[in-house]
């Protein structure tokens, strides 16, 4: 049966009720308007521990002023029904009070990682997305937090963030969940209009590509960025903020492909500001 919370306090008793019979705690924090992409979040933690707890929460602090907060999508019966089907146990989803006292002053800052990629355009995103999450963190205390692959930097930074914070949770990190033409999931492309969708698939053509190129032997991150940006400059209305072929745990620019990398893009579709990528394990191949 699945429990909505609204409070800190009846996350705490839920949680705690359920660990006195050894349960395993699976955590999947969300902005909501949940789609298949966090559906498959959510099922993997329903396979891998006793109880699924889901978080709906639009963070403010990780939106800069003139960004999207006011009008980022919601429907929370939506999401409630998604949440059941996938088998969650409780949903928290607090009003921005109980997740923000009016003299908040505290932030997690996570440098380095933080600083490439999305942080040069979103120079404070992430540091509202550490203080979200190590405040969920604090609240539900999970054994393990699931992640989207989709959300590559956001995971190299909760990563690290757990790591040099000693926090006791696992993260994991899952695959990117697209739609049929190759189009990531992404609660902002409800904002595409139809044109905007059709040309939204450059970012898909062009990670599947340089993922290609890198399968077929490709070894110059260059190279791999010039052909990626190639295929994006093709649709007339896509502006890009960047593409980068970065170590996947630093998320710092490399030349020679060695190790385990990324290859990232953040274009602009009209006023949307998608993300794509795709991951590239060294140890896989050679
Ligand atoms: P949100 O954008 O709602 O994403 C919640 C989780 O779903 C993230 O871990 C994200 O990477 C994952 N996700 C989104 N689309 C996906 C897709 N197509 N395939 C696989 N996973 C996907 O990311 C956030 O919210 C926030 O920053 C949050 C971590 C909740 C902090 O506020």
């Amino acid at each position: 049966m699945l429990t909505i919370a609204k409070t800190v306090k009846e996350v705490r008793q839920y949680v705690t009720e359920r660990r006195k019979s050894g349960a395993t705690v699976g955590f999947v924090p969300t902005m909501g308007y949940l789609h298949e992409g966090h559906g498959s979040l959510i099922k993997r933690s329903v396979r891998e521990c006793d109880v699924t707890v889901v978080s709906i929460f639009v963070n403010p602090t990780q939106f800069s002023p003139n960004e999207d907060l006011s009008t980022y999508p919601r429907d929370f019966e939506a999401d409630k029904a998604l949440c059941e089907e996938c088998g969650a146990d409780l949903i928290f989803a607090p009003e921005n009070s109980e997740m923000y006292c009016s003299d908040f002053t505290t932030y997690v800052e996570c440098d380095g990682v933080t600083q490439e990629l999305c942080g040069k355009s979103r120079p404070t995103h992430f540091r509202g997305v550490c203080t979200v999450v190590s405040k969920l963190f604090n609240i539900v205390q999970p054994d393990i937090a699931y992640f989207g692959q989709k959300d590559a930097q956001q995971l190299a930074v909760i990563k690290r963030m757990v790591r040099d914070l000693n926090m006791n949770v696992k993260i994991v990190g899952c695959p990117i969940i697209r739609e049929t033409d190759g189009l990531a999931k992404s609660s902002r492309n409800s904002y595409l209009s139809d044109a905007e969708r059709q040309a939204a698939t450059v970012l898909s053509k062009a990670v599947l590509a340089g993922e290609k190129l890198l399968n077929e032997g490709m070894r110059d991150a260059l190279e791999i960025i010039v052909a990626m940006r190639k295929i994006i400059e093709t649709e007339p209305i896509a502006r890009i903020d960047y593409v980068d072929v970065v170590d996947a745990t630093s998320m710092k620019r490399v030349s020679e492909i060695c190790g385990d990398i990324v290859g990232a893009v953040a274009v602009f579709i009209g006023k949307t500001r998608l993300i794509d990528n795709f991951l590239w394990k060294i140890g896989d191949r050679n």
